[in-house]
């Protein structure tokens, strides 16, 4: 088998007819092609089309249900508490974002939950719609799929790999777009590495047994039967103590705080991954700072850029940079989907009944 070269619009072509096919109108399915096609475009395959198998199963079993929206559940005018209504997060999760940034401008901030949308993709796409209107937007997720990040100091996968997000508007600059799992590195990246028959840096993962290993393989395919019990190792959190804290905020504020709900549970087979998002937007103008902002903001980051390159770097970028730098070459040059990811996605289409 080989790998799959394809330009990013034949790809959201793609995309769309499997998603509409599952069931959605042809502008959720529009909406979804576009977001997970522009994870790929920014460089993170294991947040872009990747996902669509996944997704069709997922509405498949009927734990993602397409053509939902947004419901209300309080307003307060600063503050909305929303339901995403096991929705696609590419639907729920814009619906909610466009809400939170007229608030943010009517009254200067907004804290924004929404609760129980299915996958919100990459979770950077949400701060940059708000930073496009040049509010600062904070995101704390939390991921109901499986128990695959171990706590520090423990020796089994407890939660998910939940995601944080912080997005800064530059003034007459690309925006500073910090966006990451709280996991060392991806579960994708793991699946991926497996196949390839590759071992990984120490520090990543551990065994069933809570031992490190290098063989990503324990997260990825069942292990023999162990003295723990478990079938599956676990990935680490980055930072040691540091990552784990943050990973837990992100379980107590997009799990508890929006209503979504925590993991505490052993693993099952379901198919869909639910996140919950606590969100809080700035208006910089609205809180008195505005020009201090733009011009302390700007100072700082060009002091930065100014530093040296370390040896074997080429020069010190700011988060946000790596991501536009994929988008333009692979705009121009077309997005590579690796084998086993395109024969996933042409099943799933199969499973629809539109022939990839
Ligand atoms: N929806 C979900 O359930 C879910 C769960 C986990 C992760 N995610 C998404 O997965 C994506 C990938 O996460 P990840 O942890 O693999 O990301 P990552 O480890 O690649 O880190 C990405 C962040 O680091 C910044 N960065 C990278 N290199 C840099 C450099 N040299 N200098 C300065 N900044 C740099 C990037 O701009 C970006 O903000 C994210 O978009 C995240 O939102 C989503």
């Amino acid at each position: 088998m080989s790998n799959t070269h394809i330009s990013a619009s034949d790809l959201r072509a793609t995309v769309a007819r499997v998603v509409q096919a599952a069931g959605s109108s042809e502008t959720e399915a529009q909406a979804v092609a576009h977001n997970l096609v522009l994870a790929n475009l920014s460089g993170h395959d294991s947040h872009g089309v990747g996902m669509l198998p996944r997704y069709v199963d997922a509405v498949l079993e009927g734990g993602l249900i397409p053509n939902q929206g947004v419901r209300v559940t309080l307003d307060t005018g600063a503050m909305l508490a929303l339901d995403g209504q096991r929705g696609y997060g590419q639907t729920v999760g814009e619906q909610a974002m466009q809400m939170a940034i007229d608030r943010a401008r009517q009254h200067g901030s907004c804290i924004m939950s929404l609760a129980q949308s299915h996958h919100l993709g990459r979770i950077g796409h949400w701060a940059e719609m708000a930073v496009e209107q040049g509010l600062v937007s904070l995101q704390f997720v939390n991921v109901l799929s499986r128990p695959v990040v171990a706590p520090w100091g423990g020796a089994d996968g407890r939660f998910g790999t939940n995601p944080v997000c912080i997005g800064v508007p530059l003034q007459g600059r690309a925006p500073f777009v910090l966006d990451f799992a709280t996991s060392r590195v991806a579960q994708g990246k793991m699946r991926v590495a497996h196949n390839e028959g590759r071992q990984v840096e120490l520090g990543y993962l551990i065994d069933p047994g809570g031992n490190p290993t290098t063989d990503p393989g324990v997260v990825v395919v069942p292990q023999p039967p162990s003295a723990s019990g478990n079938l599956f190792g676990a990935l680490m959190t980055f930072g040691e103590h540091k990552g784990y804290g943050l990973a837990v905020a992100c379980e107590l504020l997009g799990g508890a705080l929006t209503g979504s709900g925590t993991w505490h549970r052993e693993a099952d087979t379901r198919r869909a991954v639910y996140n919950g998002m606590l969100s809080v937007l700035i208006d910089p103008a609205r809180l008195g700072t505005q020009t201090s902002f733009e011009s302390e903001a700007l100072a700082f980051v060009d002091w930065l850029r100014q530093g040296p390159a370390a040896p074997g770097t080429d020069a010190v970028l700011i988060a946000g940079d790596p991501e536009r730098a994929a988008r333009a070459e692979r705009e121009r040059n077309g997005i590579t989907v690796d084998a086993a990811t395109w024969q996933e996605i042409v099943q799933a289409a199969a499973k629809v009944k539109v022939a990839v």
